[in-house]
């Protein structure tokens, strides 16, 4: 009787290692995969004129005023990604009005 005892026990033991290692396992691609998400991916790649390290809510409120104080949209100076109307290459430096707007940043 105890020897049956020992090996369920042995069996129960086996079983909830297996779930451990299936969990810690699990929490360390889940942690993995928030740190993915939440990571800044995105990076400015065409700046000429304002530093290289800044953040990109700084970069965003900067353009934001811009637009602002002109009255006018991120299209005015940032031309449209080929084929997509209605998204923008803001690295791209084709429209005119983005060069015009460097010189007098
Ligand atoms: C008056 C013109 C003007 C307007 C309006 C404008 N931008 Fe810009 N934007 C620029 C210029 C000039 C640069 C490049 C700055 C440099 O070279 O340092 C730039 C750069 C950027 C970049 C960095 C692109 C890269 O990868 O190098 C982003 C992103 C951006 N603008 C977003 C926006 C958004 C979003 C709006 C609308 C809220 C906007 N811009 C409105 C002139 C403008």
């Amino acid at each position: 009787m105890p020897r049956i005892f020992r090996l369920v026990l042995n069996f129960v033991l086996m079983i909830m290692q297996k779930k451990i290692i299936t969990l810690s396992a699990l929490t360390v691609l889940v942690v993995a995969g928030i740190a993915a998400v939440n990571k800044p991916n995105w990076k400015h790649k065409n700046l000429k004129i304002l530093p290289d390290d800044i953040s990109e809510q700084k970069l965003d409120s900067i353009m934001e005023s811009y637009s602002k104080a002109l009255g006018v949209r991120c299209s005015f100076c940032h031309t449209a990604v080929q084929g997509f109307t209605d998204s923008l290459d803001y690295a791209s430096d084709k429209h005119e009005m983005k060069e015009n707007a460097r010189k007098m940043m």
